[in-house]
């Protein structure tokens, strides 16, 4: 949280930029690392393609493991979450009869996915509601578990959700469903780094996670983290040389089977060890500390003015966010309110309806600052005549 790290990043300083949740932001050693490995490319192509990218991917694929508590082995890349979420939900043997639960807080492009193959798969895909707003993890959890049925096969919901902006408590979600035989997909596109993300600790079956959101990676970096006994029925969703046509089933190996998929940038990914490098330099827990406690000063002021209650408490364990919050507003035109926010204020921050409530969804990032706190407080004091 400093002038330091703010001009270290790419974005225009003429933007008030509140908005990191929705496709991160790239810092500029990071960007130059990126661009490095494209020009590396292009200047031997069949070297880098044919015996350097190989062991780079590896090395990027160790980094990350470390990072998240994982063997890079049971790690692989996508360009993007929406991708290996499409490869996942058409690999499961899903039919008539079973049902995969999620919440009404899921991503829709993801929730589309499973939507677009319930219509031939014929399995059923139930958002069950979890409405706003929320008082504890235990309560919440229970709320979610009460929609479990004799039916229910897998459960997929969002670690951070987007438009809400909150952290659910996937943990006792995982730990109750293994014991019921309940398989486990977690969409965390905003947890790495917005948390600490341990996946060992966490134990998912499968777990999809953004690198390009708040580890600040180029765009076209995520991955899948798959627990070693479904590496082999995970189908590819780009068959390429990794498939093996003699071998047995389950005798390829999880990256064979994803990572190459024909010639493509394989430099998001292989930057991603600078992402990683970049915030441990700039010792990003207590960055990502102090980002919370800019959002949650925040979010008291803007608590002041709306005399709106918040949607989740603030607690001690900072159980329902991270760096990113969704706060209620009043029953405003939200086009106007929009408008005035940026034509008026240079203020990048969504504004939509969920559920019952007008909401304004806050990012803070490392290159936020005081400043930003105070252009929004006063930019929603003038947008909302207060
Ligand atoms: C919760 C969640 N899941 C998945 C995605 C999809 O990410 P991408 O568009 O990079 O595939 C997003 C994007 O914002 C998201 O917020």
């Amino acid at each position: 949280m400093s002038r330091e790290l703010k001009s270290l990043f790419l974005l225009d300083p003429g933007v008030v930029y509140l908005n990191h949740g929705s496709f991160g932001a790239c810092p500029a050693p990071v960007f130059a690392d990126y661009q490095h490995w494209q020009r590396e490319l292009e200047r031997e192509p069949v070297q880098f393609f044919g015996a350097r990218s190989g062991p780079l991917m590896a090395e990027s694929r160790a980094a990350l493991g470390k990072l998240l508590n994982a063997s890079g082995d049971d790690l692989v890349f996508f360009a993007n979450p929406t991708t290996a979420c499409n490869m996942v939900a058409r690999s499961l043997k899903l039919g008539p009869g079973d049902e995969v639960l999620s919440t009404d807080h899921a991503y829709g492009a993801m929730e589309r996915t499973f939507l677009f193959l319930q219509k031939s798969a014929r399995f059923t895909y139930t958002r069950r509601a979890m409405p706003l707003p929320f008082t504890t993890p235990a309560a919440w959890v229970e709320r979610f578990l009460e929609g479990v049925t004799p039916a229910t096969k897998v459960i997929f919901i969002d670690h951070i959700t987007s438009a809400s902006a909150v952290i659910f408590p996937v943990a006792e979600v995982i730990r109750r469903a293994r014991a019921a035989g309940i398989f486990t997909i977690i969409d965390g596109a905003h947890a790495p780094s917005q948390i600490a993300l341990d996946l060992a600790a966490l134990d998912p079956d499968l777990y999809i996670g953004a690198c390009h959101k708040w580890l600040c990676a180029p765009k076209g970096s995520a991955f899948l983290y798959a627990r070693r006994e479904h590496h082999k029925w995970l189908m590819p969703l780009v068959v390429s040389w990794g498939y093996l046509p003699d071998a047995e089933p389950g005798e390829h190996n999880l990256i064979d089977y994803h990572e190459w998929q024909g010639t493509r940038d394989m430099a998001p990914f292989i930057a991603t060890r600078a992402a990683i490098q970049f915030q441990r330099e700039h010792d990003w827990d207590t960055v990502r500390a102090d980002c919370h406690a800019l959002l949650r000063d925040l979010r008291a002021r803007v608590q002041a003015l709306t005399e709106l209650p918040p949607l989740y408490p603030d607690d001690q364990a900072d159980h329902w966010y991270s760096q990113m919050a969704t706060l209620p507003l009043p029953e405003v035109d939200l086009n106007e309110l929009r408008q005035k926010l940026w034509g008026e204020h240079k203020i990048e921050a969504p504004l939509h309806r969920f559920g019952e409530h007008n909401v304004i969804r806050i990012s803070i990032q490392g290159y936020n600052t005081e400043a930003d706190a105070d252009a929004l407080v006063a930019g929603l004091k003038a947008g909302l005549g207060r």
